[in-house]
């Protein structure tokens, strides 16, 4: 599991919970853990798709404007050339040479030049050898800190340095000694096809090296080698949409405006990986590309930015923690007309959820240009304000939601988490206060005691009933009630459904609500009915 113990407690407690109650895993725990990938358990696959159907539901399926779309991971390496993604798909890499951290430059704490930069770590071992480190750094001019006066070690902190001119120190240790920048491409790389492309790298090396190349011009010849049947993993599934485009059009005769949607995993090579599966290099993503006639942008982009905060707030998230962001002019991509993203205040601060960008027609003129084909679409009755005529020929400029799934699943999960006191602060109940749309079951059905096969059998026949309503339903007869209904709070489902003597004699169970532990007898078929009304409503 990547280290928790710097995370806020919050975090803490919730990584534990989606351990022990099956929501996430570590990948590959028992060969010591694959840094930066996760597992989706039981009760986080249920999770996860409720949370990525209800995206499908209200972008694509419970409307006529948009359709779907599943594009395959690999995709020619061509796409990535002309998205511009294999030249600019890049992060600014730096080393700290202090506790040698390798971080990205822009997500870097600001630094100003001349402030104190105290360099802390972990230890007090390790900062006895910094200590020897720093005062080498300090001796030759180009690491970055200054002396700031007497240079000393308090404890596991180095005082007596300052900020040089990079305006950033380490985010591990705080020191501001760091390597240059250097640019590192998040795509993964891999071959397409039989042949093993090392031999021809062995080779051309060989004979760069006999030619007397520097390791840039060896760098070149085995990229050239590579390149021959190189291929990437989808860094984003925005790509598959626009190189799509007059497929999807022309098979459904749709009209624009319209979008196509997409959801499923992309990869990215990530050096900094956060807050558990916050920022992972495998993720899953929710993207929408709209596309609308040329000057539309904007007011589409206001339209969807109102549609998204609708769909977020429909799954129950608390208002306060989310908010949507206008970026600057500055913090534009030189081809885009207006940005959002929408932020949720996780347990470390407000972070993004969702970019929602008007892109232009950006995109498919560069696949225009890449694959010489034209993504153009013609619209019989628009008035082309060239020529002031009926007939309009154009290339759609792009409005993208594009949200991730995965960090969708984290801010849920951090909104529903919520821990019960008693008077004396001690933590009486731990419960997940899940929308029931997004809970794993909807309802528990819990015999009062296994041995008694009538109650038992009773049990499935109710359990059943839900089955065939099409709503998930868990038979659970392990452990004590108590310990039953423990567990189902801490997995987020709405209801438990108790069968007990009465249950045989007059067709009552005792329902149990999650969120405020209330009872009460009812028939069966009632219950049927409030779980239902729980999903179309959201309210317990
Ligand atoms: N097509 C545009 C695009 O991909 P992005 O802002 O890079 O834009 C969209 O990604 C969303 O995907 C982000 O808002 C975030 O929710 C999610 N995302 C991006 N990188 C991620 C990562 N490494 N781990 C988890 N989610 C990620």
């Amino acid at each position: 599991m990547s280290d928790t113990s710097k995370e806020p407690e919050l975090m803490q407690k919730l990584v534990s919970l989606c351990k022990r109650r099956g929501f996430v895993f570590q990948s590959s725990e028992i060969y010591g853990g694959l840094k930066s990938a996760y597992d989706y358990g039981p009760m986080g696959v249920e999770l996860k798709r409720n949370l990525m159907n209800e995206w499908w539901a209200f972008m694509v399926t419970s409307r006529e404007d948009v359709v779907g779309l599943e594009s395959s991971i690999i995709m020619h390496p061509n796409v990535w050339r002309a998205s511009g993604h294999v030249g600019n798909f890049n992060d600014p890499l730096v080393d700290c040479f202090v506790c040698q951290e390798r971080f990205r430059a822009d997500k870097a704490p600001a630094l100003k030049e001349e402030a104190l930069a105290p360099i802390e770590l972990a230890d007090k071992g390790r900062a006895k050898l910094a200590l020897e480190k720093v005062k080498t750094l300090l001796e030759s001019s180009d690491t970055g800190g200054a002396p700031e006066g007497e240079l000393k070690r308090d404890g596991k902190t180095i005082h007596g340095v300052k900020a040089g001119e990079r305006g950033y120190a380490c985010p591990n240790c705080g020191s501001p000694f760091l390597s240059e920048e250097r640019n590192f491409n998040g795509m993964f790389r891999t071959s397409l096809g039989p042949t093993d492309p090392m031999g021809g790298v062995i080779e051309a090396l060989k004979a760069g090296v006999q030619s007397g190349m520097n390791d840039d011009q060896l760098r070149s010849v085995a990229d050239e080698v590579l390149k021959k049947s190189e291929v990437y993993l989808r860094p984003e599934t925005a790509q598959g949409m626009f190189v799509q485009f007059q497929n999807v059009q022309q098979s459904q005769a749709i009209k624009v405006p319209f979008g196509i949607a997409q959801m499923g995993k992309s990869f990215r090579n990530e050096i900094t990986i956060e807050h558990f599966i916050f920022r992972s290099c495998e993720f899953e993503q929710m993207e929408m590309e709209f596309f609308c006639e040329p000057g539309k942008g904007p007011e589409t982009l206001q339209y969807w930015k109102e549609q998204r905060q609708i769909w977020w707030e429909s799954l129950g998230l608390n208002k306060k923690r989310l908010r949507f962001r206008e970026h600057d002019a500055d913090e534009l991509a030189h081809y885009s007309d207006g940005c959002f993203d929408v932020e949720y205040e996780f347990p470390w601060g407000w972070d993004e959820l969702e970019g929602i960008a008007s892109r232009t027609n950006f995109d498919l003129n560069a696949h225009m240009k890449g694959s010489g084909k034209k993504l153009e679409y013609f619209d019989s009755e628009a008035i082309n304000p060239e020529t002031g005529k009926k007939g309009w020929r154009y290339v759609p400029h792009v409005v993208e939601p594009a949200a991730g799934a995965t960090r969708g699943v984290l801010a849920v999960l951090c909104d529903a988490f919520d821990e019960e006191l008693d008077d004396n602060g001690k933590i009486t109940r731990t419960v997940l206060r899940l929308h029931p749309r997004l809970a794993p079951y909807k309802v528990g059905i819990l015999p009062l005691v296994k041995k008694d096969e009538n109650l038992v059998n009773r049990a499935r026949e109710v359990a059943a009933l839900f089955f065939e309503a099409g709503i998930a339903a868990k038979y659970d007869e392990q452990h004590t009630i108590g310990k039953r209904y423990a567990r189902h709070d801490e997995i987020g489902t709405p209801y438990c459904l108790t069968i007990d003597s009465d249950s045989l004699e007059n067709g009552t169970v005792t329902i149990r609500y999650r969120d405020d532990k209330r009872q009460e007898v009812i028939q069966v078929s009632e219950a049927v009915e409030i779980v239902r009304q729980a999903l179309k409503t959201g309210k317990l």
